[in-house]
């Protein structure tokens, strides 16, 4: 990986690490506007395509054309980001599928990898800070899916891993489409 990459990657870590941390204390508010969840998609798959032209894996993206709600830009960019790098880097170079649909008063995004899979007993602790599983064997500090989980929990949704050891892994995030739809911001 060149320098630039390097600081690149370690600037929007940061970046992330005190956009979550403020998010999580309260100080901050989401910025809801009405955003379509495959364009932000197609937005980073086209910004992660080295990336994966380097692991020699290969999105698909597939499911509903368009899935408009009221997000958070930017954050939902940092979702779909954390979960897409993750698949690349303990993707093993094996195809990655990105699945979009809507039901009702929610959206659910699926992302899921044929790599190293994530074994059972770490599963439910893969949310926490610093918090790395043994399979895989990338390097990195344990940070993407404790943004990510916070990320989705500000916007009122939910996030579920499915794995298997060597059969790879799946994270479904479901987010309610409108604020409308979220209890805490009803009364706002
Ligand atoms: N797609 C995936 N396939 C296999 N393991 C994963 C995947 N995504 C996350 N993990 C596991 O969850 C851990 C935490 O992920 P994350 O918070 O993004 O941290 P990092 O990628 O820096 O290790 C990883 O160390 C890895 O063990
Ligand atoms: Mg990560």
């Amino acid at each position: 990986m060149r320098l630039e990459q390097l600081v690149g990657n370690a600037t929007r870590l940061l970046t992330s690490l005190l956009d979550t941390s403020r998010l999580a204390s309260g100080n901050v508010r989401l910025e809801y506007e009405d955003v379509d969840l495959v364009e932000i998609v197609n937005t980073v798959v086209d910004r992660l395509r080295e990336e994966v032209h380097r692991s020699g894996s290969h999105i698909a993206v597939g499911g509903a054309p368009n899935v408009h709600g009221q997000w958070d830009r930017l954050r939902l960019e940092q979702i779909v980001t954390n979960l897409l790098s993750n698949a690349i880097k303990y993707g093993a170079g094996n195809p990655i599928g990105v699945q979009l649909d809507e039901r009702d008063s929610s959206a659910s995004l699926t992302v899921s990898d044929e790599g190293a899979g994530i074994a059972e007993e770490e599963q439910h602790r893969i949310f926490e800070p610093f918090a790395r599983g043994r399979l895989g064997g990338a390097p990195g500090v344990g940070l993407g899916l404790w943004i990510v989980h916070h990320l989705v929990q500000a916007h009122g949704g939910t996030i579920l891993v499915d794995s298997r050891p060597r059969q790879g892994a799946r994270f479904t995030v479901r987010l309610p489409k409108y604020l409308i739809d979220i209890p805490h911001c009803a009364e706002d």
